[in-house]
């Protein structure tokens, strides 16, 4: 087991894509299925033995520190009715991990969201999830991440290929050489034109970084979008790894679902569903019948 035990998840953004549905109530917060998506992130960390977890949030957060907390009258609930499986059902947010909070401010961007994380992170390695991306569940990506990071002292970065009219939505790295799923990162950019991508391997939403990135981020000036690009600052550290550490690539070979968009997320519920214990035998008949309507 790794001696990281920090996650860092940062949930600030304004989830503008779904409004209204993100009027009054954090993205994160969106079901995937019957359980919030943030649920699964959070689950993916404990999972990989990160059981301390910061959560960076903003305004109209409360439901997300809600749903992580006990909800006695609903528990006294369930308890009277005895249905023992709903009231497992809600325990399962709540004793989770030890979760703290701590509010971004000014959306500065994501390399801002993680700087507010110092405090928690202190002189040790930790991990970022980003909540948009899912990972398969039945995937040890960071634990594999981890232990690279460990035996090498870097910061590790996961990456997949992504088709060239998708690398402007990326973070797009300047792959070296390749091992197993290893590979040298030499430089990395934040969400590049086609013509201008170094490669297709793309940084998907998990990170595993030293503790010296706080003192790039410091010194970094705004990138793209006029905001503060963790991206950015993994490319100093890639370039100098005097500052904090190399930065590694770890491909990953596994399902990730994007939650991210709308469209995604609506194909994202259909695969997971069809997979369900409980659901998938009489949802994906009825998929069936009804895609050969379309
Ligand atoms: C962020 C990062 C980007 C990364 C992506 C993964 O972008 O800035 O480098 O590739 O997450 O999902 P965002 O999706 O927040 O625009």
């Amino acid at each position: 087991m790794s001696k990281i035990t920090k996650a860092v998840i940062p949930a600030a953004g304004l989830g503008t894509r779904f409004l209204p549905a993100t009027k009054a109530l954090p993205k994160e917060m969106l079901p995937v299925i019957d359980k919030p998506a943030i649920q699964y992130v959070v689950e993916e960390a404990v999972n990989a033995g990160l059981s301390h977890v910061l959560m960076i949030t903003g305004r109209n957060k409360n439901a997300l520190e809600n749903h992580f907390d006990r909800a006695v009258e609903l528990e006294n609930l369930l308890q009277e009715k005895g249905d023992q499986h709903r009231l497992g059902v809600v325990d399962e947010a709540t004793g989770l991990a030890d979760i703290h909070y701590v509010r971004q401010g000014d959306p500065l961007g994501l390399g801002h969201a993680i700087s507010k994380a110092e405090t928690f992170v202190g002189k040790d390695a930790f991990a970022v999830l980003l909540g948009d991306d899912l990972i398969d569940p039945d995937s040890d990506l960071l634990t594999q991440m981890l232990r690279v990071a460990e035996t090498e002292n870097a910061s590790v970065v996961a990456l997949m290929e992504v088709a060239p009219e998708d690398v402007s939505k990326y973070g797009i790295v300047n792959p070296g050489a390749l091992n197993g799923n290893v590979i040298e990162v030499k430089e990395l950019v934040e969400k590049p034109s086609a013509d201008l991508a170094p490669s297709n391997f793309a940084v998907i939403g998990r990170y595993v970084l030293q503790p010296g990135v706080f003192e790039v981020l410091r010194n970094l000036q705004p990138g793209v979008g006029g905001e503060f690009q963790l991206t950015d600052a993994l490319n100093e550290m890639a370039k100098n790894p005097g500052l904090a550490g190399p930065v590694i690539g770890f491909v990953f070979d596994g399902r990730r679902f994007d939650t991210g968009d709308r469209l995604s997320y609506l194909k994202t519920i259909v695969e997971l569903a069809t997979e369900r214990g409980d659901l998938g035998a009489d949802f994906s008949t009825w998929l069936k019948i009804f895609t050969e309507k379309l």
